[in-house]
């Protein structure tokens, strides 16, 4: 454990705000029944998720523990929390701020940056710990989105279930209507699910249940990132997780349509197969984006929190 962790009053986050701090805020007992009351850092992010900040702070408190998250992104406890605790909270905490809306994209990829090989397999790149973290990102988000080839590939669920917290709305980007009515996230109605086609595709299955089906307007680079953005505000989703692949993963980043990246490192060589990130190219190492960065350790692999914000 760190020095400043061993401290009895730990004040972590972002730097210090130096405005007049709230008085009131929402105090809640965290659950000795629930399934992750061990995680008072867990239970305090799912209830910053939906919490008015203009109420003042988080409160959580548990016998020994008080943990209070600030509106401005600080986070402190009355009695010490482990590592995995706190990097939970210094990694997750920039997500479920005020702000009103926030995108955050994630890969999960080899050292030498594949996140799947030739054949697709990407089961698994990574460990138990990041594995967690991408449920964790799920639960906090109000829309999962990823690409027709992750579906074809993997056909994921999509859902929390590594962690407590409730699923997000299933987006899935299939511009030619391509997707076979019997992928789990078409089929199963454990989650809605919008699917998002052009405005030439035609699918014979009728959408009903949990599915939902929007046309968008292709362009000549396909469906504008920031259109599918504007589609999901309309329907209520705030936050929005782009969880891959790499195609979808970087349309959005080359459109600047990204709040934050969490590159999940695993240490593995997979030597070929699909990149991460495949962008509009540049000539020159100047003209590279070196976003402000952050690193956590989850397990044997390295967490990058990427902040792609302009600098204010
Ligand atoms: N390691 C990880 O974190 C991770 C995460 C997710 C997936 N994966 C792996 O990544 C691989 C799939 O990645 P991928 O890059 O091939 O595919 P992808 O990003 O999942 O899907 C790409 C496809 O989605 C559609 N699409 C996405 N955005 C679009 C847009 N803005 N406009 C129009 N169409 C859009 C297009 O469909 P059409 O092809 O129909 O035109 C495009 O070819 C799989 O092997 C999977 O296992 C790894």
């Amino acid at each position: 454990m760190s020095a400043s962790l061993s401290a009895r009053f730990v004040l972590r986050g972002r730097p210090p705000h130096h405005g007049p701090v709230p008085l009131a805020g929402v105090i809640m007992d965290a659950s000795p029944n629930a399934a992750d009351s061990a995680d008072i850092a867990w239970r305090a992010l799912t209830v910053a998720r939906d919490h008015d900040w203009s109420l003042g702070p988080v409160v959580v408190s548990e016998a020994s523990q008080r943990l209070t998250l600030e509106v401005d992104g600080r986070w402190h406890a009355t009695a010490p929390l482990g590592d995995d605790q706190a990097t939970c909270l210094d990694a997750l905490l920039p997500l479920v701020g005020p702000a009103p809306s926030l995108v955050v994209a994630q890969l999960g990829q080899s050292l030498d940056g594949r996140i799947a090989t030739e054949t697709g397999h990407s089961h698994y790149i990574n460990g138990l710990a990041s594995r967690v973290h991408l449920h964790r990102l799920r639960a906090l988000v109000d829309a999962v989105v990823v690409g027709a080839g992750t579906v074809a590939a993997d056909d994921p669920a999509l859902t929390v279930r590594h962690v407590s917290g409730r699923s997000p709305l299933r987006v899935v980007i299939d511009p030619r209507g391509r997707l076979d009515a019997g992928c789990r996230i078409l089929r199963d109605a454990c989650a809605p699910t919008l699917q998002l086609i052009g405005d030439q595709a035609s699918i014979a299955t009728p959408a009903r249940g949990h599915l939902r089906r929007e046309r968008l307007p292709l362009e000549a680079g396909g469906m504008a990132p920031r259109a599918i953005l504007e589609r999901l505000a309309q329907l209520g989703c705030r936050r929005v997780l782009i969880e891959g692949g790499s195609d979808t993963v970087s349309r959005f980043l080359d459109a600047g349509a990204l709040h934050r990246l969490h590159l999940l490192v695993a240490p593995l060589l997979i030597g070929s197969g699909r990149p991460g990130l495949c962008l509009a190219p540049i000539a020159r190492l100047d003209e590279a984006r070196r976003p402000r960065s952050r690193r956590y350790t989850l397990g044997d692999e390295t967490l990058f929190d990427l902040d792609l914000r302009p600098p204010t």
